[in-house]
This record gives C-alpha cells, structure tokens and sequence, in this order.
C-alpha cells in the first residue's frame, strides 16, 4: 500500500475506526497523491509558474477566440439536453473526420466510431475496467505521468512495471523497450504508449516508431495479447521531423489479432480546451460484430460511472469542428506561439555553459523539456526556486525536473533558465 494511503488510513483508524471499517479494499488503498496538482498549488503565487499542463501568455489561458464565442451560437437543446452515454452521435462523427484527416494511413473501415469521454483521463479509467484485472502487467515509462499509477496501480491493483525510453545520456532510446517486450513471460500485457511524452516532450522518428511497432508485434506472434494504450493527449504539437500520425495508426496496420490498439485523444490539450472535458476512445478493430460489443461495452462502463458527458462541451466542440475556417487558425496561432519557445527553451538548455548543472533529456514537441540536475536534490531546488527566484517547476524525483515552456511566455524564458541555473549553484556550493 502507498504510504500516503497508509498514513491516511492510520489516521481513520484513530479518528473514526468504524468508517476504515467500513471501506472497500479501493477505499482504503487511495490516496490523493503529491504530485503535479500538489507543486502547482505551491507555486501558484510566482511570477514564472512553468509547473502545469496548460498553455498560458500574459493575458492568462491560450485559448481559440472561436471556440469562446460559441457559446452565443448553441441552442437550448445543444446545451441543456442529455448527451447519450457514448457522446453525441454528430461529435464522434466529425472526430472521426479529424482522426481519419491527420492520420493519412488509417481508413474508417480499421477503427470503431471514437466514443466521446470525459477527457483522456476517464478514458484510460475505462480502458482499466475494460481490461486490467488485478496483478495483470502495464508496462510504463519511466518517464511518465503520475496518475497512471493511481488509474492503473491502486484504482485497478495492476503490477506496475516500467521501461526506460531515455539513456544515461539523456538521449531518447527503444531499447529498454524492445528488451522489456523480449523479456515477457505472462501471456497479457497492458503497454502504454504516450508521445508526445509528458514530462520529457518527446516524440519518436519514423524509424523509432517502426523498431517500437516490430518489437510489439514480435511478441504478440508468440501469442502474448499485447493491449496498446496510446495516450494522444498532446497529439498535432510537433516542433521537428518526428512521427507525425499517432502510433496507434502504425499498431492498427500491422494487423495482428493479438494486438489491440487503444486511441485516447481529446480537445483538452489539441483545442487548448483543458476545462471542456471532451476526450475520445478509439479502438483499432476492423470486423463489424467486435465493433458493436466493443461500443456496447463501453457505453455500459459510461452509463454505470458518469452516466453521461456535458451537452454543452460536446456540442462546442462539435460547433468548432463544423466551423473549422477561423478555429483552425487561433489554434494553429497557439501551436506557432509553443513552437517559437521550444526554440528558445532549446537553445538555451543545451548552453555550454550549462552542461555541469544539468543534463536535458532529448525533447522535440508538446508541452514540457526535463532536465536531470547535476549534485543537488530536485525537490530542494524546487523549492529554493520558488523562495528565492519566484519560479515555479515541477520535480518528477531525486534528480529530474520538469519545466512547461507552454506557460512561460518566449521572452522570459531565458530568465528563467538563466535563475534555475543559478538556484543549482546556489545548492552545489
Ligand atoms: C499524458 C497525459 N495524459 C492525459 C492527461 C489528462 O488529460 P485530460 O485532462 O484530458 O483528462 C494529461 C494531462 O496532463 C497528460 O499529461
């Protein structure tokens, strides 16, 4: 059991023994964890907060003018009826266009109808109750986001095992996976698969794409089921030549029964719309009866947790996706506006002069870089930044830290590596 679980529980149990008693095993093994909400919360208060998921500029949230204005252009029905289970119908159609449009080696014909969710999160949830019994294997990054292991390890009491994805020079590899694969003696696993990555930002080429979907296929022609889960959150915010379909098109084609691709994608981070809570399942399954009993499945899992999505985020979403002409552009401005500071970000973590202080793992896209510091811990300079220096990032462990360069606009982020280079010194001596 997670020790902030144990602790809580000890708590009960001198509080109020008869409510632990009361618990069911998910209950008492929960816990609400110290991750990226708990060092955002902390750093709230500075002037350089590159601690969260979201994309801001000096005005606050980076946000599509056209998806804002649509609120004045829905009817009482499209924003007070209920939406069914599975989304509205009109919604996952055009989703559908859009996966089909940025994914040229898919056809309809591979893939199930998306089914709307309550963003990518809940997706993943219902991946679990669809798939995951407990001790079953999910292979993760080891560079990874923190709320698979609450989705996967204590919602669903999964046997967590992590692959690296970067060597010991920080430079992104496939072969800690490729050997994870080799190594597998159980005859299921769960393998997730999130590119761009949070929290390194990085998104595999064509040919790291091809020896990762071979590796899987290899172990799948043993007769290992292996279930793929593609997390696309940060899907189209490519800033290099990399793999620019999601590798969930490259699992589908291979066309091996004992795979089975899981699409989860959304407008959260691709429509710079983190609060709309519209996100998608796709299923890589071609024959029409796997299908229907996926769907049907799906909306039984919807129907016995949320019941439903929100009516009006679908049909916003939905009224963007049919009015693509000027939403297409604010969004593209949004993507131009996180490119130009990749660049910025990029020249200045790879300075000479820096190299002592820190290690930048290979990144390329999306939202974030990581940096291992060199000599010190990563949470005291964390801190340290947030006391001395007002700037606010997240530490993953001991020696990584994470900075969102989608929250600090282009011209302060020299300053803002140039402070966390010296809040290194300032700790190294
Ligand atoms: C890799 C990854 N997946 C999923 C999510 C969650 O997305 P949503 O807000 O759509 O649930 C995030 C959010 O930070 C993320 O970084």
């Amino acid at each position: 059991m997670n020790p902030l679980a144990l602790t809580l529980n000890e708590q009960l149990m001198a509080q109020n023994p008869n409510l632990l008693d009361m618990m069911s095993d998910l209950g008492k093994n929960m816990y609400y964890p110290k991750g990226i909400l708990t060092q955002s919360a902390e750093a709230k208060a500075t002037d350089y907060n590159a601690t969260i998921g979201m994309a801001t500029n000096r005005d606050g949230m980076m946000y599509a003018d056209t998806l804002y204005d649509m609120f004045n252009h829905l009817s009482p029905e499209e924003v007070f009826a209920y939406a069914p289970p599975q989304g509205l119908e009109a919604l996952r159609d055009l989703w559908l266009k859009k996966v089909l449009a940025d994914n040229p080696d898919l056809q309809a014909a591979q893939i199930t109808r998306p089914i709307v969710t309550n963003a990518l999160t809940h997706g993943l949830s219902l991946v679990g109750d669809m798939f995951v019994n407990p001790g079953d294997t999910v292979l993760l990054p080891a560079h990874t986001w923190g709320n698979y292991n609450l989705i996967y390890g204590v919602r669903h009491q999964a046997n967590i095992q992590k692959y690296p994805i970067f060597d010991e020079n920080g430079h992104y590899t496939t072969q800690g996976l490729v050997d994870t694969l080799q190594a597998v003696k159980q005859d299921k696993i769960i393998l997730i698969l999130n590119y761009p990555n949070n929290p390194t930002g990085y998104t595999p080429t064509v040919d790291e794409v091809r020896t990762i979907v071979e590796a899987v296929d290899e172990l799948a022609k043993r007769g290992v089921n292996v279930i793929t889960v593609v997390d696309d959150a940060y899907f189209g915010l490519f800033y290099e030549d990399v793999y620019t379909q999601s590798i969930f098109t490259a699992l589908t084609n291979v066309n091996n029964p004992h795979i089975l691709p899981i699409r989860l994608d959304g407008a959260t981070k691709e429509f710079f719309a983190w609060g709309f809570r519209v996100g998608f399942i796709t299923f890589g399954l071609s024959d029409a009866a796997s299908k229907e009993i996926v769907e049907a499945k799906m909306k039984g899992l919807i129907r016995s947790n949320n019941s439903n999505g929100s009516t009006p985020s679908h049909s916003a979403v939905r009224y963007v996706l049919e009015n693509p002409e000027q939403f297409n552009k604010d969004i593209q401005d949004n993507i131009d506006t996180l490119e130009a500071r990749y660049h910025v970000t990029k020249e200045m973590v790879y300075k000479e002069a820096y190299q002592s202080l820190w290690q930048p793992y290979d990144f390329n896209s999306g939202y974030f870089m990581a940096l291992r510091v060199k000599g010190i811990d990563a949470e005291t300079l964390r801190k340290h930044l947030i006391d001395q220096y007002s700037i606010g990032i997240v530490a993953l462990n001991n020696t990584d830290i994470r900075i969102a360069f989608s929250c600090i606009e282009k011209d302060d982020i020299p300053y803002v590596f140039e402070k966390i280079a010296q809040g290194i010194q300032d700790l190294q001596n």
